[in-house]
Order: C-alpha cells, then sequence, then structure tokens
C-alpha cells in the first residue's frame, strides 16, 4: 500500500505518525533518489519521537544522534559510503544492540547490512512534484 505525500510537511507528517509506533531497537530504512524526501521523513521521525533537534542529512559527518526524545535516533545516510566497512566503523553493531531506534537514508547501498526486523520503504517523486511512499 502506497501512501500520497503531497507536501514536504505531509512527508514530515507521515514520519511522526511512523514514530508513534516504534519500540527500542527498530530499524527504518528509507530508500529513494536524491530528493526523494528521506531526510523529511527523518525530520518527522526524530520529531514524533520526542526529540527538539534540528535534523539535517548526515551526509557529511556520517551519523547523526538525537538523544533528547523518548528513545535515541541513530541517523545514517549511506549516500556517500563507499564500503560496508566504513559503516561497521562508525560501531553500527554497537548501535544496533542500543535500545533505540535507527534510521538508514539510502540503505539499499548496502542491504546485507541490516538486520532482518528493518522496516524497508521507498519514497518516490510524482510526475506533478508530489511523493509517494510505500513500505516493502
Ligand atoms: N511530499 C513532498 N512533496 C513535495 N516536495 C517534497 C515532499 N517531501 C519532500 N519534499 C521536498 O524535497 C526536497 C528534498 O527532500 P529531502 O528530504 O532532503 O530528500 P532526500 O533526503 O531524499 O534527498 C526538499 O526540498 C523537500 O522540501
Ligand atoms: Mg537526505
Amino acid at each position: 500500500m502506497s501512501t500520497h505525500l503531497p507536501t514536504p510537511e505531509a512527508t514530515q507528517a507521515w514520519g511522526r505518525a511512523l514514530a508513534a509506533t516504534l519500540q527500542p531497537g527498530d530499524v527504518i530504512a528509507l530508500c529513494g533518489q536524491l530528493g526523494a524526501g528521506k531526510t523529511h521523513a527523518t525530520m518527522g521521525l526524530v520529531a514524533g519521537l520526542g526529540s527538539q533537534a534540528a535534523v539535517t542529512s548526515p551526509t557529511f559527518t556520517l551519523v547523526h544522534e538525537y538523544r533528547d526524545g523518548r528513545l535515541p535516533v541513530f541517523h545514517f545516510d549511506f549516500y556517500r559510503m563507499e564500503h560496508p566497512e566504513e559503516v561497521l566503523g562508525l560501531g553500527w553493531d554497537e548501535i544496533l544492540d542500543e535500545p533505540g531506534i535507527v534510521i538508514v537514508e539510502w540503505a539499499d547501498r548496502f542491504p546485507t547490512l541490516l538486520p532482518p526486523h528493518t522496516r524497508w520503504f521507498d519514497l518516490t517523486a510524482e510526475p506533478d512534484g508530489s511523493r509517494q511512499v510505500s513500505e516493502r
């Protein structure tokens, strides 16, 4: 089933609604082209978990941590990573063991790193500029 997201605010609202369902240890994989709305969805997820943080893409710093909400959030973006070893070097295994939420933009670059219980979402842009999101 896919959800229509007419505006950036709708993308964030979708993330907030998803956040309400999350439990410690959950992993969210966000896939889609550049500009599809992955970071906006993450903004909603982080806000929905109660953090006040201003979410930005961790494209350059590789992982962002938000610890001021009801659960800690670890936000990755695999876009600029060349090898899975780079992800492992950021403490990936330890982070997966933490009772928090892991969100990964471009997770499909290294799908084998994601644990079996990961929830996978695809974001796509429509010809009219709106977006769609669907769970795999
Ligand atoms: N549902 C939507 N409809 C129209 N524009 C959107 C929507 N969701 C996000 N955007 C816009 O798309 C652009 C890229 O969003 P971003 O979340 O940074 O994408 P990504 O992280 O996938 O590259 C932003 O300008 C944002 O405002
Ligand atoms: Mg992004």
